[in-house]
């Protein structure tokens, strides 16, 4: 437990902020926000109202994206108290995703605590409603001004949080992305850090402009194998098989994507993890041996596909669209919004202060 000063205009924040009908992703904000400062050592960290905050114009996650974040969710459903959904899961891969920056991660300790503490705080303000949450959104950067290329030896970590709906909803059209690549072997593609969304956003924003939801991503040497969409990994449904494209140490290595994994598993789907190659998956939607195409992801849940689309005005539509994945998406809900039983363990309800 570490103590996390509680800032008195924290009250006053929460109390003159009221849940607004239509929350989108990410469009209302909590009133209050965590932060936590490395220099040295961690302090304790406080929650404070949500604001502005000061940063040296120099600070190196400016100018060298020093960066890593996560993506978690918090629900009530007919709980009085709130739960998390595989936490330690979300601070081991912001561990990770530190190491490999060679950043300074908080201590899972301070990790939790400080979900705990703005999760207890903005309770009342939790939707709910069946597939809307408090997206949580913990981020570390550093803070050292500095051009020299080294580790910064300052940082601060943070969480600010959401109540939010879904981040897509109806079926995604889908655009294969063979110009840009997102991540290559040895690089930061499996590390959840900024650079990795700045490097995706000229293709999303020319997916946009032809009217497409996401950027389908793939393998930098190659060109040949499917990585993942922005922000969401992708899953086939392959004659009576469940595919997705194996962790090759450039994906991001999705908690709701295992998770998808071990539920699709215990309903007795067999899932295949291996290479898949873009070319060979349109022959299979074209052919009819692949019939669903989704994607997961912790703010997504799990989104179905309508439309995959090339450059040149191809496109490809799977025979079924929203089948498989909304009999998994629904399985997952439950258990994350105790509708369910949870026999994973994967529930973490938010301990008493
Ligand atoms: C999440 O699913 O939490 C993410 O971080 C992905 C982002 C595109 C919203």
């Amino acid at each position: 437990m570490t103590g996390i000063r509680i800032d008195a205009g924290v009250a006053s924040a929460l109390a003159g902020f009221t849940l607004p009908e239509k929350l989108g992703f990410g469009l209302v904000t909590a009133p209050v926000m965590f932060s936590a400062v490395y220099d040295g050592g961690w302090d304790g960290g406080e929650l404070v109202p949500y604001g502005p905050i000061e940063l040296l114009p120099g600070a190196r996650v400016l100018h060298y994206a020093e960066l890593v974040f996560e993506g978690m969710k918090a629900y009530r459903l007919g709980h009085d108290r709130p739960n998390l959904f595989r936490p330690r899961a979300n601070y081991q891969r912001l561990a990770r995703s530190a190491a490999r920056l060679a950043m300074q991660a908080p201590s899972e300790t301070l990790f939790l605590d400080a979900l705990y503490a703005i999760v207890r705080a903005c309770t009342p303000i939790i939707p709910r409603v069946t597939g809307q949450s408090l997206y949580l959104r913990p981020f570390l950067f550093g803070t050292e001004p500095g051009y020299h290329i080294r580790p910064s030896t300052t940082a601060r970590f943070m969480v600010i949080a959401n109540p939010a709906e879904v981040y897509s909803s109806g079926p995604m059209k889908v655009a294969i992305e063979r110009a840009d690549s997102r991540a290559s072997p040895g690089g930061t593609g499996v590390a959840k850090t900024g650079g990795n969304y700045a490097a995706s956003l000229r293709a999303t924003q020319v997916a946009a402009d032809r009217g497409y939801t996401v950027a389908l991503w793939l393998d930098a040497a190659s060109r040949r194998f499917i990585q993942e969409l922005s922000g969401m990994n992708l899953f086939a449904v392959i004659g009576d098989e469940l595919h997705t494209p194996t962790l090759d140490g450039s994906i991001l290595e999705g908690i709701t994507r295992d998770s998808l994994i071990t539920l699709a598993r215990s309903q007795g789907l067999k899932v295949v993890e291996r290479p898949m190659e873009i070319d060979a998956l349109i022959a299979q939607v074209q052919g009819g041996e692949c019939t669903e195409l989704f994607a997961c992801g912790t703010a997504a849940i799990v989104s179905p596909i309508g439309v995959l689309g090339e450059a040149d005005g191809r496109e490809y539509r799977p025979r079924d669209v929203d089948r498989v994945a909304a009999r998994l998406r629904e399985s997952l809900l439950a258990i994350q919004e105790r509708r369910a039983p949870d026999p994973f363990g994967w529930v973490h309800e938010v301990p008493p202060a």
